[in-house]
């Protein structure tokens, strides 16, 4: 099939490069002309594992192309994903003007008939203006070309993306045309072998589908925070607890792991979201608006744990071992870390950083820290030394090495990578989340 995808940010370079290696024949659309240059060049903006390679040998194989020009590519292709982003308002209202503008020029450019599929995560509706912004768009030009508007939400995570996008757990189709239930089920034929399942239905169902299944996640991570924050007051083990209600396989073990809360750019932006729209739609979203508040206040408490051990942080120099919202990827958009740092120097505490992919990125927005090389550099001097992602290199650290740089042996964990009981051992005064 001929694909255009536009917006090459995080979902489109993804999904232009999965279905360039399913053999089809993909242009990849952005307006940053120097990114379009860099990726002909098979240089990816950001860090994903797996994803230059994949875009380097499809390239090469000539099945991958990106462009500038949507209006010259547009009509060459037999489906036209819109994957460009979808920033939300602090109150959870989402911009979707990058979204209308990619339908608009598609309705300006097409002259025969186009299966328009959104991956981007849109608020529930976003299907129907785009079917009336490419209508009007054609209607302006005297043009009668025939089109459908297709849901197609997309799951990938972060850091495992090109693994997600090639075995996810489930495709969801939402469209109500038999044709192009079709043409979706030629498309992800190469995944339908490997059994994975296809969920068709309208589009609204597909899109709302998209923000229940982040929002459930969000609830998850919060709901067992809320455990460990009690554990904390009557001395129980969140770990223990998340392993034994893991067995009951109505709950499973996936996103269990108590800490210092979600980040990134999609669980905040997607609670948020959801709880705005059902809220416009005259519904009171409880359980998610929940979610939000613990989340909120799981990284404050965090930061309360730093002042009980050290009272006063002026002066106080505080190493932070990871700035990323999750192992794996550069990406510090709502990391946790932001909110620490911004408390640590509201507080006058001397704060120096290291993160192992992170730290040109953070270079850029994060000011007033010392960027060291590693997390002994970091531990230096240190009356206190954070864990705020579980890179794999902070699980297996030098420990004795830390605790004879650091000023004070005190390691306050959020992300519980280390055991309290060996780490008491060696001479560290160790706080996870819900060790008690
Ligand atoms: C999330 C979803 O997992 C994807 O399925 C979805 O496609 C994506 O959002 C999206 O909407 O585009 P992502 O944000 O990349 O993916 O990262 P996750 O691996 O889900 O982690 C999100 C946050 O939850 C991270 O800050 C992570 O540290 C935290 N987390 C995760 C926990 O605190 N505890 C857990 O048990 C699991």
């Amino acid at each position: 099939m001929k694909i255009c995808v536009v917006g090459s940010g995080y979902v489109g370079l993804v999904t232009s490069a999965c279905f360039a290696d399913f053999g089809n024949t993909v242009v990849g659309v952005d307006i940053d002309r120097e990114k379009v240059k860099q990726l002909n060049k098979g240089k990816v903006p950001f860090h994903e594992p797996g994803l230059d390679e994949l875009i380097k040998n499809n390239i090469k194989d000539g099945r991958l192309t990106f462009t500038t020009n949507l209006k010259k590519v547009v009509n060459d292709s037999d489906l036209v994903f819109i994957c460009v982003g979808t920033p939300t308002h602090r109150n959870g209202s989402i911009d979707l003007s990058y979204v209308e503008r990619a339908a608009r020029n598609i309705g300006e450019s097409i002259d025969g008939y186009k299966i328009v599929v959104t991956k981007s995560t849109v608020p529930v509706g976003t299907s129907k203006r785009i079917t009336g912004i490419i209508a009007a768009a054609l209607k302006k030009r005297r043009e009668k070309v025939k089109f459908d508007v297709v849901s197609n939400p997309e799951f990938l995570r972060e850091g495992a993306a090109v693994f997600d996008a090639t075995h996810p757990n489930r495709i969801i189709v939402g469209t109500e045309s038999t044709a192009v239930r079709q043409v979706m089920s030629e498309l992800y034929r190469p995944l339908y072998l490997l059994g994975t399942p296809m969920v068709f239905t309208n589009c609204q169902t597909a899109e709302l589908a998209k923000y229940a299944a982040n929002a459930f996640l969000a609830t998850k991570i919060s709901f067992i925070n809320e455990i460990a924050n009690m554990c904390e007051i009557v001395g129980a083990e969140v770990k223990d607890i998340a392993k034994a209600m893991s067995y009951d396989n109505r709950i499973g073990g996936k996103f269990l792991h108590a800490g210092i809360g979600y980040g990134g750019s999609c669980f905040p932006k997607d609670t948020r979201g959801l709880v705005y729209q059902s809220g416009a739609a005259g519904y009171e979203m409880k359980i998610v608006a929940a979610a939000i508040k613990v989340n909120e206040e799981q990284v404050k408490r965090f930061c309360r744990k730093i002042v009980s051990q050290l009272g006063t942080l002026k002066n106080k120099t505080i190493g932070i071992l990871g700035l990323s919202f999750k192992p794996n990827t550069d990406d510090i958009r709502e990391a946790p870390a932001l909110a620490v740092i911004d408390f640590l120097q509201h507080e006058k505490a001397l704060v120096k950083v290291f993160d192992p992919v992170a730290m040109a990125l953070a270079r850029r927005s994060v000011k007033g820290v010392t960027f060291c090389r590693d997390a002994y550099q970091t531990a230096k001097d240190c009356d206190a030394l954070l864990i705020i992602t579980e890179w794999n290199e902070f699980r297996n650290l030098d420990l004795a090495r830390i605790n004879k740089l650091m000023k004070k042996p005190v390691i306050i964990d959020g992300r519980n990578i280390y055991n309290p009981g060996e780490m008491k051992k060696l001479g560290f005064i160790y706080t996870g989340v819900g060790r008690g």
